[in-house]
């Protein structure tokens, strides 16, 4: 089948492009995002193929249905971009990739921790200028730190296990318990103890009205003091406000984001040469104790390639059966109430 893909960059091209051929389909790449303005550009595609900051609310997909597109084809885990409620009732199929390489995201999720925890942000730095000083580089161990994992799913466990080898003791806090946390030895814990007792709070669970601003005002002062608090999910999960005013009093001791709430006007684009406009992004910035990278968590070789294999897999199944296996639907979205404790 002929699919419109949109936000395609040159990695998309390689993986999406070899994977569509591999599976007789064929995909036309667009750079511009997914929203009501451009959906017209699908006109003669039957599916489109979108990514994370696509913009696929309600006038988008009335778009996408008078252009006679008939299923979506996310090459994401996430779908918090998608108005599902009315896709469902337009008709139009939403599917995703629900696990394409969690050991991806769990790594990068480590490799901040680990950035933060040694300072390697401003080693790295120091040396290339002829700075070999050590003062100020004091870091910490992983070893015997607790770690609250927010969200026990594909990612949280791939984190957990890797940080149980670094010999870290595990919480978790998570709508549903997984007996593979508490085989690597997690403990479940409300939320609100989770944020108490862990040294290291890292986020692994989904945006969802639920989990939107999860972790706010609220939420950061009830961390221990001179935490260290790590978000490779989804932006809105946080309220980077909160985050600020938690680096400046110092009740927050380190900050690891690879994902931003607005980060849909700045990730994946080369924006060197312009003003940054986003003045809670550029507050965020100033901080020594705060690396962002943007939203790489998932841009590895072998997530690119099975993200781009699955997400033909798909639309090879809507093509032959009208479904996908990888099928999202509103459902999904629901859960319990924000912050809603559970142990
Ligand atoms: P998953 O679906 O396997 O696990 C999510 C877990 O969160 C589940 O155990 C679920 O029960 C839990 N959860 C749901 N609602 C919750 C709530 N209100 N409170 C606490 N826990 C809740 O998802 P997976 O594959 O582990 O991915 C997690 C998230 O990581 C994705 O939703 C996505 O937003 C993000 N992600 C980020 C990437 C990046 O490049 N930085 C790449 C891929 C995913």
């Amino acid at each position: 089948m002929k699919f419109a893909v949109f936000s395609a960059k040159s990695y998309d091209r390689d993986t999406l492009g070899l994977a569509a051929r591999n599976a007789g389909h064929e995909a036309v790449f667009f750079a511009h995002h997914l929203n009501a303005l451009t959906a017209a550009s699908a006109k003669g595609f039957a599916a489109v193929c979108a990514f994370v900051n696509d913009q696929i609310d309600k006038p988008c997909l009335a778009a996408l249905q008078e252009a006679g597109v008939r299923v979506i084809a996310l090459r994401c885990a996430g779908f918090n971009q998608v108005d599902l409620r009315a896709a469902g009732q337009l008709g139009i199929a939403v599917c995703r990739v629900p696990a394409y390489s969690p050991e991806a995201v769990a790594e990068l999720t480590v490799a901040l921790m680990l950035t933060l925890a040694r300072k390697i942000h401003k080693s790295y730095l120091r040396v290339r200028e002829g700075n070999f000083s050590l003062e100020g580089l004091v870091g910490m161990n992983l070893h015997g730190k607790t770690v609250g994992l927010i969200g026990t799913g594909r990612i949280g466990i791939c984190a957990a296990t890797i940080l149980r080898g670094f010999g870290c003791k595990l919480l978790a806090y998570d709508v549903q318990e997984n007996p593979e946390a508490k085989a690597l030895g997690a403990r479940y814990v409300a939320l609100n103890a989770l944020l108490a007792e862990s040294d290291i709070v890292t986020l692994h669970c989904p945006l969802t009205p639920a989990t939107h601003h999860l972790i706010g005002a609220e939420a950061v002062r009830t961390m221990k003091p001179g935490a260290m608090f790590i978000n490779t999910s989804r932006g809105a999960i946080v309220d980077a406000q909160a985050l600020i005013e938690a680096l400046k009093n110092g009740r927050l001791g380190a900050v690891g984001l690879d994902v931003y709430e607005e980060e849909s006007d700045l990730f994946f684009e080369d924006l060197s040469d312009q003003i940054l406009q986003d003045d809670v992004f550029a507050q965020l910035l100033t901080f020594p104790n705060v690396v962002i990278t943007g939203h790489q968590g998932f841009f590895t070789i072998e997530a690119l390639q099975a993200i781009a294999e699955v997400t033909c897999a798909n639309l090879t199944e809507f093509e032959k059966r009208g479904i996908c296996n990888n099928a999202v639907s509103e459902s999904m979205l629901a859960g319990p109430a924000k912050g809603a404790v559970k142990s």
